[in-house]
């Protein structure tokens, strides 16, 4: 058995690259449990790529047999109802976990140099994925689905000259339909799919380029020599680390991290599951009602809402009168994100030794997110609009403030090695 492994390893180090990428991965000390969500997010693309390839043996992508073919897959395919539901509340898991990881980058500053690109990796991944939930939200062809592609396809009618081309060349017909969902069908299970596999193995090996940041901000990984003897690791990292630098303050991933994920995981799988097998509708946010009745052209729902992980952005779109100012703001604050680690001109990574403005920013930021998350599931009454438009205000604010302030930020002294609080 050894000497085939090391036939293979010759041939293809696979080995060394498990151990490189996983078992001996230096992990800095210090993680703590808002470093479980790279992780789960893993495990939740896993359950999507599974249970839709599952879902896909009974699903009939048309206009005429799409509705039908998921009620017959909730009702008489063996499992059919817990495959999908385990899709459903797994494309809004992805999401709870996905903000909470780019949270996590946000109050540690994990987008500061050395990790630009793994930043924008991330950002290109978040777009797919947004693009992923869309397309996949057309498929079971209800009320919602039908409507709410509706009015993000007519979205881009707003763009001047081009844009009534465009909404015609997406949907591939003058309304909404088979063809439309057929498409969409396409891109959902193949197309989208292989891209974001794609930019997760970049993101994955973009951070492993540079190592992973810690909720100090500080570094684990030193050019070799620099700060002497005395900070040499005891375990042995993978020859591409010794070799070139002097890992500090790390463990190996493999036990210290599956173990610590392990954790991550069961915690996890309980309100996964809580979901799954009582309330896997979550109140209308996860399934909305009015996508029990399948789509009719010819009858608008009283009200449409996209899936509450669109809703903040949607917030931003209908806090501008305009519909073309809208879309651009709603791209905006799309691209903002995009560009943080250029709004951020501070040295200093982590919040805990950065200025009492940078927290009361960070604070104020996720205040106006959650508001436009809550505001864009409401009806765009006159109050809610003018709501949204301060928070909208608050959410550009963070960008703009953090580039003023944190040039020349009244920051803590940093400790000279993590610290375990
Ligand atoms: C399918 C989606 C994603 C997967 C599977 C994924 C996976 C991972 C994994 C496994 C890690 C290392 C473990 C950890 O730090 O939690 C990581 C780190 C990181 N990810 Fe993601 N990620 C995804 C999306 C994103 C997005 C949308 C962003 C932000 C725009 C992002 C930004 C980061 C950053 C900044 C780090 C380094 C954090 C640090 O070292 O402090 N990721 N990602």
């Amino acid at each position: 058995m050894s000497g085939l492994l090391d036939w293979v390893e010759k041939r293809l180090p696979v080995m060394d690259a498990y151990k490189k990428h996983l078992s001996e991965y230096p992990m800095p000390k210090n993680f703590n449990f808002w470093y479980i969500f790279g992780s789960l997010a893993m495990l939740v693309l896993v359950n999507q790529l599974v249970t839709g390839i599952w879902l896909t043996m009974n699903y009939v992508p048309s206009g005429d047999g799409a509705f039908a073919s998921v009620e017959y897959i909730m009702r008489d395919v063996e499992y059919g109802w817990l495959l999908r539901y385990m899709h459903s509340t797994g494309a809004s898991a992805f999401f709870i976990v996905i903000y909470l990881h780019m949270f996590r980058g946000l109050i540690y500053g994990s987008y500061q140099k050395p990790r630009e690109l793994l930043w924008l990796f991330g950002m290109l991944i978040f777009l797919v994925l947004m693009a992923e939930a869309f397309m996949g939200y057309l498929l079971p062809w209800g009320q919602m689905s039908y409507w709410g592609a509706q009015v993000i396809i007519s979205l881009f009618g707003a763009i001047p000259v081009i844009g009534d081309d465009l909404t015609l060349w997406i949907r591939g017909d003058y309304v909404i339909s088979g063809a439309t969902l057929n498409r969409f069908f396409a891109l959902h299970v193949i197309a989208l799919p292989i891209v974001l596999l794609l930019l997760i193995v970049l993101h994955v090996l973009a951070l492993h380029e540079v190592g992973s940041n810690n909720p100090d901000g500080i570094e684990t990984k030193l050019p070799k020599g620099s700060k002497g003897d005395g900070y040499k690791t005891q375990f042995p990292f993978h020859k591409q680390y010794s070799g070139k630098y002097d890992v500090i303050d790390s463990i190996p991933f493999h036990p210290y991290g599956t173990v610590k994920d392990l954790v991550g995981v069961a915690v996890f799988a309980f309100f996964f599951s809580y979901v799954l097998f009582f309330n896997p509708e979550m109140g209308g946010y996860f399934l909305e009602p009015p996508n029990f009745e399948a789509a009719n052209p010819l009858k608008t729902p009283e009200h449409i809402a996209p899936v509450w992980y669109f809703t903040p952005f949607y917030a931003i779109l209908r806090a501008v009168p305009d519909k073309l100012m809208g879309v651009i703001a709603m791209g905006a604050s799309i691209v903002m994100l995009f560009l943080l680690p250029w709004f951020d001109r501070c040295k200093v990574r982590s919040y805990r030794y950065r200025s009492k403005i940078h927290l009361a920013n960070i604070i104020q930021f996720t205040i106006c997110f959650v508001a436009l998350g809550i505001l864009g599931a409401l009806p765009a009454t006159a109050t809610y609009t003018l709501m949204a438009q301060i928070f909208s205000l608050g959410y550009f604010m963070f960008f703009i403030l953090l580039f003023v302030y944190s040039k020349n930020e009244a920051t803590k002294p940093l400790p000279e090695r993590v610290t375990f609080k």
